[in-house]
């Protein structure tokens, strides 16, 4: 399905981290996060002046991802979570809160004894969530490639969760990341270890055409990074949902899910944007979907 070019493994570990751009540095200063290096930020604004919007689509992303937390805990009573391309955790807020929420604080405001497994690749953004999590009880945190998810899922992953109970798969901004054969491969994968019921929470880029978003140019800019994004229609979306069984409303833009809460852009995003005046933001190119495992 994809014609990208060939991508380098960003994640091998004796390379200089700072050498190269990285989606998560790049992600976390589009977020307004200042844990970058000069080629992520320099990739950054290039994204910002093809793509205005996708600052306020990251956002709205995070934002939505943290509610499908909520969603799953309240609604489908789960009580342990595995957050797969985790990243950098979003910044405090008001009232000394993260906004938005982080997974753990959604789940443990609805189960207190809530768990959560964080898991990236990236062991920048993995020593970013040791100095986050490590004090807080019931979360884990994991460096792993997910493309092999295999001995993450019967290792670290058994050992913390009880993998007789249904388990909320959170994938936020991670396929876009993969390969087709990668993301098919991962989603299957965890299909057959979780037992029936367990959800999965997905964002993902969209590829529809969107008026105003020039997605095409956001890829041309990652590849021009040596990055691989990846972003898929709702057709293929659902393609790599498979035999689950996806949920009302479906596969959904993200700003329809969210409405009124829709997040603007910020100062930041404003200055990052250039002249570009705030009543151009598109709608937001990004699905969401949460999606169960049917029973046999
Ligand atoms: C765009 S960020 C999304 C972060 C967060 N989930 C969110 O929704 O804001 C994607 C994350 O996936 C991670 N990632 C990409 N490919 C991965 C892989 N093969 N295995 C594990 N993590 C991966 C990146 O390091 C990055 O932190």
């Amino acid at each position: 399905m994809s014609d990208l070019p060939p991508v380098a493994d960003v994640f091998r570990r004796d390379e200089n981290y700072w050498e190269r751009a990285s989606a998560s540095r790049i992600d976390d200063y589009l977020l307004g996060g200042c844990d970058v290096f000069d080629r992520d930020r320099k990739v950054a604004d290039d994204l910002c002046q093809v793509a205005p919007w996708l600052p306020v689509m990251k956002r709205s992303a995070q934002r939505h991802g943290s509610q499908a937390v909520t969603t799953l805990a309240q609604s489908l009573g789960i009580t342990q979570f595995l957050d797969l391309g985790c990243g950098y955790a979003p910044g405090w807020g008001a009232g000394d809160v993260h906004d938005p929420p982080l997974p753990y604080e959604s789940a443990r405001a609805i189960h207190p004894g809530a768990t959560v497994v964080y898991v990236d690749a990236d062991w920048v953004v993995i020593n970013h969530a040791h100095s986050k999590f490590d004090q807080c009880a019931a979360t884990i945190v994991v460096q792993a490639d997910v493309r092999t998810v295999e001995p993450l899922l019967a290792g670290p992953v058994t050992q913390a969760l009880d993998e007789r109970a249904p388990v909320g798969f959170l994938l936020h901004d991670l396929l876009p990341w993969l390969t087709d054969e990668e993301a098919t491969h991962l989603v299957a994968a965890l299909q057959a270890w979780a037992p029936p019921g367990s959800p999965i929470s997905l964002t993902h880029a969209s590829s529809d055409a969107a008026p105003g978003a020039s997605m095409g140019d956001v890829v041309k800019t990652y590849a021009a990074a040596d990055i691989l994004f990846r972003p898929r229609s709702r057709e293929q979306v659902a393609h790599l949902l498979g035999p689950w069984h996806i949920r009302d409303p479906g596969i959904a833009l993200i700003e329809q899910r969210l409405g009124p809460r829709s997040p603007r852009p910020s100062r930041k995003v404003v200055r990052l944007r250039g002249d570009q005046a705030e009543d151009q933001v598109v709608t937001v190119p990004a699905y969401a979907a949460i999606a169960t495992i049917p029973s046999p």
